[in-house]
């Protein structure tokens, strides 16, 4: 009997179109914290409806800002993981393959994946509150920054509104173009490998879900074993640092 593993490289090595939808577990073996993770996630110390809401931006955008670049300058001291050098290497192997990420850092690209769409915007760009101006605003030190020390937003040359991170907060609608270009590319493709994801936010959550319902293959890649409702859809409990290299050696 095969290995859930070898079944997966069996699959991939039959694949023409792939969607790798990711989250917040694969950037955690470069230094980035999950949002969910017991002990380790963002959202086990900090409030997320104090940070990561339109409102909350209103009614402490020095927090908000502080907290923002305190991450944005982490995402700017950190490397891609072989989890990241894998995905982006499967571009070799399969003939069309589409990153969608919830992820709002830059590892995907830095590694060398060709075609990302980021779901929940990018920390790398942050935008005029009022205006949406993209703002080119230097990174700040992330020693003076701490675990996210109030800091005031820059202000927008053009309307003078207070700058916000580029990232969609609780509340507000995906990035049109992202979502709208994700969608066909779920519903085309034959497998979906879904790595590092709680699958607790929507509408992204939602994805795997469709893929397995269009017909494809869906693979999961998590340290905690993700239940399965189909015999097409497998769980490779482990890292994506470890799990997704070994993938990539078995095609
Ligand atoms: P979560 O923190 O909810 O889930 C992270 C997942 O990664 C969990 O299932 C972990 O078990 C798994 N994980 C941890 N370490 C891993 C590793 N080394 N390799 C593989 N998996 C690992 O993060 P997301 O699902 O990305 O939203 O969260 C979704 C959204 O919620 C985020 O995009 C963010 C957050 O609020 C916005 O910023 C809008």
């Amino acid at each position: 009997m095969p290995t859930q593993l070898q079944t997966a490289i069996d699959h991939l090595s039959r694949a023409q179109r792939v969607v790798v939808f990711t989250g917040a577990g694969v950037s955690a073996e470069s230094g980035i914290p999950t949002f969910r993770d017991d002990l380790t996630g963002l959202w086990a110390r900090f409030d997320p409806q104090r940070l990561a809401t339109p409102e909350a931006f209103l009614a402490d955008p020095e927090l908000v800002w502080g907290w923002y670049e305190w991450r944005r300058a982490r995402v700017g001291q950190v490397q891609p993981n072989p989890g990241h050098t894998a995905i982006a290497q499967l571009e070799r192997h399969v003939p069309q393959v589409c990153v969608v990420t919830q992820n709002v850092d830059d590892l995907h690209e830095r590694a060398g994946s060709t075609r990302v769409l980021h779901l929940h915007g990018s920390i790398q760009s942050p935008r005029c509150h009022d205006c949406a101006r993209p703002m080119q605003i230097p990174l700040a030190d992330l020693d003076q920054l701490g675990d996210g020390q109030r800091m005031a937003p820059p202000r927008c040359e053009d309307c003078d509104g207070p700058a916000r991170p580029g990232v969609v907060w609780f509340g507000e609608s995906l990035p049109e173009q992202a979502w709208q270009s994700a969608w066909p590319e779920v519903q085309k493709c034959d497998l979906l490998l879904s790595v590092g994801t709680s699958g607790a936010v929507y509408p992204a959550a939602q994805l795997p879900q469709l893929a397995l319902e269009q017909g494809a293959v869906v693979v999961h890649v998590n340290p905690d074993p993700i239940a399965v409702s189909s015999e097409r859809e497998l769980s490779l409990v482990g890292r994506a640092g470890e799990i997704l290299p070994r993938l990539m050696e078995g095609l």
